[in-house]
């Protein structure tokens, strides 16, 4: 089988082969889409990027619990001056891998985001849904301004109508773990993004 790698990834086995990950990801990834490297390089890239858009002002990130904890830890020490971090941890009711837009609030933020400027950082849009939902509820907060930062979307978010400012990289339409994303709670400190196994991707 012929395998795109577009984001100079590898299959678990050529990174077994030179020892990338290979306790955490060989053996549950069918390919690293995207090694740790070129995360680490492209945040760089989005926080230079954010630095430069929002120079002077007092940024609050707003990252979603769990996905987002390593995207939130590595753009954040990328960026050149002090933000204040907060978090939320939202449910969104669906079936298996798929998101419903119903979303409940398990964890609120503990700042006032009146005349904040906000940015939300996710760790993957998909449908948009979560997304949608979560930027109406902080725009009905009074928040000076509010954006948005995500590592992965996937093909069905860019008919979003919820604008994105900062991507870190469009992937396939494929469920993929590592880098702060779960499948049943497990994988998330894998240090690359990759498609898991379906022999893992069970129920
Ligand atoms: P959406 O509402 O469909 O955009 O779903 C967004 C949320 O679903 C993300 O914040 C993730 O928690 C989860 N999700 C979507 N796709 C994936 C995936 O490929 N792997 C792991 N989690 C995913
Ligand atoms: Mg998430």
């Amino acid at each position: 089988m012929v395998r795109r790698r577009p984001y100079g990834g590898e299959t678990a086995s050529e990174g077994r082969a030179r020892g990338v990950d290979a306790a955490a990801a060989g053996d549950v990834l069918t390919d690293v889409l995207i090694p740790a490297d070129r995360i680490r390089s492209r945040l760089g890239e989005l926080a230079a990027q954010i630095a430069e858009d929002y120079a002077g002002r007092d940024l609050l990130l707003v990252g979603v619990l769990k996905g987002a904890m390593m995207v939130m830890a590595d753009l954040s020490r990328a960026l050149p001056f002090s933000v204040e971090i907060d978090w939320m941890a939202i449910s969104s009711y669906g079936s298996g891998t798929r998101s419903s837009g119903v979303v409940r609030i398990l964890k609120d933020l503990d700042a006032d985001v009146s005349g904040r400027d906000v940015l939300v950082v996710e760790d993957i849009i998909d449908t948009g849904l979560t997304l949608s939902w979560l930027v109406a509820n902080l725009e009905s907060r009074g928040p000076s301004s509010v954006r948005v930062c995500a590592l992965l979307r996937k093909p069905d978010a860019a008919a979003l109508d919820v604008d994105v400012s900062y991507v870190g990289f469009d992937i396939p339409d494929a469920f993929v773990v590592g880098y702060g994303l779960d499948h049943a709670q497990r994988y998330r400190n894998l240090d690359c993004v990759g498609t898991l196994d379906p022999r893992f991707a069970g129920a």
